[in-house]
């Protein structure tokens, strides 16, 4: 099963991404993970990657559509793969569709996780992860069981994305609605889409993803 998870900053992409590939072993694919390796490389991709990010723009389509297609070839993928960040402009989402038609794939469900912009500064300013094992957490929304100590590998030293401020997250919701939000009407014009309420509870969005995956 291939599916694109489609959601403003925030929406709880990842969140959701990591407990669909756990339920149904697929891999996630987050373009925002693959950038923010490369630009810890400190490549020169990764380099000019960063400088976009912290402005909250976008990067280059040419440089995410190449570095998706090699990724989507790995063995890993072979049982499916969850797309989470991508497609993020329609001629994104152009790309994808040749590409999986040269590979002989195809996406089973795309969703959208819809939020409101408002509560999404909230979310992530708030968000942090483990340095060592990278889960999740947020510091109202998602607190370890024990505090200082995360759940899954026991490790104590957290870090925060240098993307995630106030001023920052306010140009990604701008360049979401004026370059992702036309995506949305590509799927659904073709009649491929469907959406889940992201202002749930964390759990009750996995519930209803579920409903739809089965
Ligand atoms: P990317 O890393 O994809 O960031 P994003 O789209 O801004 O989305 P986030 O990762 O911030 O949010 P999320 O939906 O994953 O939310 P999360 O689950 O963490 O991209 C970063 C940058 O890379 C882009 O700005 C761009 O520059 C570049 N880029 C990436 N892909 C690109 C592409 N295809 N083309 C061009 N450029 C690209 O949740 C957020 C927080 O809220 C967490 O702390 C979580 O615990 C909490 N939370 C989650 N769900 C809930 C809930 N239901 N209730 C309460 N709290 C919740
Ligand atoms: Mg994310
Ligand atoms: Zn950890």
């Amino acid at each position: 099963m291939n599916l694109i998870l489609l959601g403003a900053p925030g929406a709880g992409k990842g969140t959701q991404a990591k407990r669909v590939e756990d339920a149904y072993g697929i891999v996630q694919l987050s373009t925002g993970d693959m950038l923010r390796a490369e630009a810890a490389s400190g490549s020169a991709i990764g380099r000019e990657a960063k400088t976009l990010m912290d402005a909250g723009q976008l990067v280059p389509d040419a440089m995410i559509i190449s570095m998706i297609g090699s990724r989507i070839d790995k063995p890993d993928c072979r049982n499916g793969f969850i797309l989470d960040g991508f497609p993020r402009t329609v001629p994104q989402a152009e790309a994808l569709d040749a590409m999986l038609k040269d590979k002989g794939l195809k996406i089973d469900h795309v969703i959208e996780i819809k939020v409101d912009d408002d509560a999404m500064v909230e979310r992530i300013c708030g968000r942090y992860s483990c340095a060592k094992c990278g889960a999740g957490y947020h510091d109202t929304f998602q607190k370890p069981k024990k505090e200082g100590v995360c759940d899954v590998c026991g490790g104590t030293e957290f870090k925060r994305r240098s993307d995630d401020n106030e001023a920052t997250v306010r140009s990604r919701l701008k360049a979401y609605h004026e370059k992702t939000g036309p995506i949305v009407a590509y799927y659904a014009g073709q009649g491929r889409s469907k959406a889940v309420d992201g202002m749930q509870s964390i759990d009750d969005v996995t519930r209803q993803l579920k409903g739809i995956l089965g």
